[in-house]
């Protein structure tokens, strides 16, 4: 597989607690993980294990409490300043009073400064690359759920990041239009590889899109397993019927209901 040397993404023995009614929860434990520049790897586990909090300490959007992430080789406020990390929220946080387009543009715009030499990508074309081409004029009021949701794709696309954070991009969408969207990103990503940390809830999309998955166990968040997903790439909707998929969905829903039955207890 072409995945390019170096790691994108080092997450070294993160923790991480908050304040809860006066006493301190652990949500994050000792976690390390290791995303190689050009490697998909998807993030699953029950709900509240953490998944979200990762991402957003990798984003930069939260500090932890000890042990540290590089991107790419710099601290996460170099990574995060080069513009180096793309990030698709769990909620796309549009603005209401801009179009698509401009929501889309708007990095660009009020990152100007920044962007000498940089690459910017087309915001129309990465709107039709994810299904809004007809889209670019209308307001997020109009648009679906599922639809922002992928306006906050294109728009976390558009500094061309060496590293793609996403946090259930697909969760509003209908199951045909997922199937679609996996299809979109998997493509893009091909032609543009980088090192994403995808969450997700649903298997199915794990396997499809990553080389690993990562099983997170609850109270506190940690890691407790890696899978390997080695079916071959380009990989397409055929990749559903084979029995290595089925063997892996087996392996890895057997991982999630142990951890999701461990957080109920
Ligand atoms: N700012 C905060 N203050 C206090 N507790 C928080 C904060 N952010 C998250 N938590 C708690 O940390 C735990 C992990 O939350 P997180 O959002 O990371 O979970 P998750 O795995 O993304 O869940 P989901 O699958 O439902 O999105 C939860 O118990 C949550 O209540
Ligand atoms: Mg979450």
């Amino acid at each position: 597989m072409s995945v390019s040397q170096g790691a994108g993404v080092e997450v070294r023995n993160v923790t991480k607690s908050f304040g809860v009614d006066g006493a301190r929860v652990t949500v994050l434990d000792d976690v390390s993980l290791t995303i190689g520049m050009g490697e998909f790897v998807s993030v699953i586990g029950p709900s509240g294990c953490g998944k979200s909090t990762l991402l957003k300490v990798v984003a930069g959007l939260i500090d932890a409490d000890s042990g540290s992430v590089t991107i790419d080789g710099e601290s996460v406020s170099a990574a995060s300043r080069d513009k180096k990390i793309g990030l698709v929220p769990q909620s796309p946080a549009l603005l209401p009073w801009k179009t698509v387009r401009e929501n889309v543009e708007l990095p660009v715009r009020v990152n100007r400064g920044a962007n000498s030499g940089r690459t910017l990508r087309d915001a129309g074309e990465l709107l039709s690359t994810f299904g809004l081409g007809h889209a670019l004029k209308k307001y997020p009021g109009q648009l679906s759920g599922g639809m922002q949701q992928r306006a906050a794709i294109a728009r976390a696309f558009v500094f061309d990041p060496a590293i793609m954070l996403m946090d259930e991009p697909f969760s509003a969408l209908d199951e045909m239009n997922r199937d679609l969207q996996r299809i979109a990103l998997l493509d893009f990503w091909q032609s543009n590889r980088k090192a994403v940390m995808f969450v997700t809830h649903s298997v199915p999309e794990a396997i499809m899109l990553s080389d690993r998955i990562v099983v997170m166990a609850a109270h506190p968040g940690r890691i407790a397993e890696v899978i390997d997903v080695n079916l071959p790439r380009p990989r397409t909707e055929d990749v559903y019927a084979t029995d290595e998929f089925r063997d892996l969905e087996g392996v890895v829903r057997s991982a999630l209901r142990a951890q999701t039955e461990k957080a109920h207890v």
